[in-house]
C-alpha cells in the first residue's frame, strides 16, 4: 500500500489578508457540518494547520492542544485571533506548550506561528480540560465551547417553563445539547422530535443526553437541511444570535422563516428571544398570529401560529 502524504488542516475560516490556509485543507471545525474530526486523528496526521482561534480559553488552549497532538514534529501551525478575542494571549498560550513562536498583527488580529516541538508540554492536561463531559449539575453531557456550556440558559428555561405540552411531529432549531428538546419530550402526545444543530460537539451531546426513540438528532445548518415543507405540527427554537462571534440578526429571521416553510397550516412556532432582538417584524411576515406569552428578565417568548 502507498503511504497517504500528510493532510493540510484548516479550522474555522481564517479572514482573508490575516492568515492564508493551504490550498485544499481539510476543514476540522466542528461548526462546519460535515467537516473532519481533529480528535479521530492519529498522533502526527497532519503537516500543517490554520487557525481562526475559538474566544472561550478553555476551548482554544483545548484546539491548540489537538492541533499540535495531530501535528507531525516540524509541522506548522498558524493560529489568528482578533485582538480582542482573545488574540492577545495566544502567544502566552502557545508558548506554554513549549512553541517557539513568531508573532505578526495585521487587520485587528494577532497571528501566531510556529513549529511542532519534538515535545510539546501540557497537551493531555489541556485536552482533558476542554474535552466531553458529565456535568453534574446540569445532569447532562456538554463540552467548553458549545452554546450555555455549563449552565442553563435563562431564556432556555423560560421557554421550557412557559410552552404548553407539544403533540405531533416537530422539531427543535438550534437544538444544543438538547434542554429544550428534553422538556418538549416530557409529553406524551409528541409523537417525533428532530432536533438540529450545526456543531458537532452539542449534536454529539444531545446524542448522550436524549435518548428517547421519538428523537433523531441531525448535525446541520437549519437554513439548508431537509425537511418537507408543510409537514411539521411544532418548531421550537432559541435561536442563534451570534454568527462568528458577532451579533447576528439575520440568522434568526432565517431560523424563523424556516420554521414557517416547514409548518403546517396553523402549526405552532415557540420562540424565545433576547428582548431586544427584532424578530416582531419578520413574525408578522411569515406567521398569522404570533403573540407574546412571556416578558420577563431580558427574555420574550412568542407563541407564533402559521
Ligand atoms: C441560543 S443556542 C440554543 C441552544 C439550545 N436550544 C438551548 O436552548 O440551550 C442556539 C444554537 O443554534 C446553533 N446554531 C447556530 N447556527 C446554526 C445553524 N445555522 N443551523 C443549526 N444550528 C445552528 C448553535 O450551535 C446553538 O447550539
Amino acid at each position: 500500500m502507498t503511504e497517504q502524504p500528510p493532510l493540510s488542516g484548516v479550522y474555522g475560516a481564517p479572514p482573508r489578508g490575516v492568515v492564508e490556509a493551504v490550498t485544499g485543507a481539510t476543514q476540522f471545525s466542528p461548526l462546519v457540518p460535515g467537516s473532519a474530526v481533529l480528535e479521530g486523528l492519529a498522533d502526527g496526521a497532519l503537516a500543517d494547520i490554520t487557525l481562526l482561534a475559538p474566544p472561550g480559553t478553555v476551548e482554544r488552549r483545548y484546539v491548540m492542544a489537538q492541533s499540535l497532538r495531530v501535528l507531525a514534529p516540524g509541522g506548522r501551525l498558524a493560529i489568528a485571533a482578533p485582538k480582542d478575542k482573545g488574540g492577545s494571549r495566544l502567544r502566552k498560550e502557545l508558548e506554554a506548550f513549549g512553541c517557539a513562536v513568531n508573532e505578526d498583527s495585521r487587520r485587528h488580529h494577532r497571528i501566531c506561528v510556529a513549529r511542532r516541538p519534538e515535545a510539546p508540554v501540557g497537551l493531555d492536561a489541556a485536552i482533558a480540560d476542554g474535552a466531553a463531559r458529565f456535568h453534574e449539575t446540569l445532569n447532562a453531557w456538554t463540552q467548553p465551547g458549545v452554546f450555555s456550556w455549563d449552565r442553563v440558559d435563562p431564556g432556555s428555561a423560560l421557554l421550557a417553563k412557559t410552552m404548553t405540552p407539544l403533540a405531533g411531529k416537530g422539531a427543535d432549531f438550534g437544538a444544543g445539547i438538547g434542554f429544550l428538546s428534553k422538556a418538549a419530550l416530557a409529553s406524551p402526545k409528541l409523537e417525533s422530535l428532530l432536533l438540529i444543530d450545526s456543531d458537532r460537539r452539542a449534536v454529539e451531546a444531545a446524542r448522550r443526553n436524549i435518548e428517547d426513540p421519538r428523537a433523531s438528532i441531525l448535525w446541520g445548518d437549519v437554513r439548508t437541511a431537509a425537511i418537507e415543507p408543510g409537514s411539521l405540527d411544532f418548531v421550537i427554537m432559541n435561536p442563534p444570535f451570534h454568527d462568528g462571534g458577532t451579533e447576528d440578526k439575520q440568522l434568526g429571521q432565517a431560523f424563523i422563516r424556516r420554521a414557517a416553510d416547514v409548518l403546517r397550516r396553523s402549526g405552532t412556532l415557540w420562540l424565545v428571544a433576547n428582548r431586544h432582538l427584532p424578530y416582531e417584524k419578520v413574525l408578522a411576515e411569515v406567521f398569522k398570529t404570533a403573540p407574546s406569552r412571556a416578558d420577563t428578565g431580558g427574555y420574550k417568548v412568542f407563541e407564533a401560529r402559521k
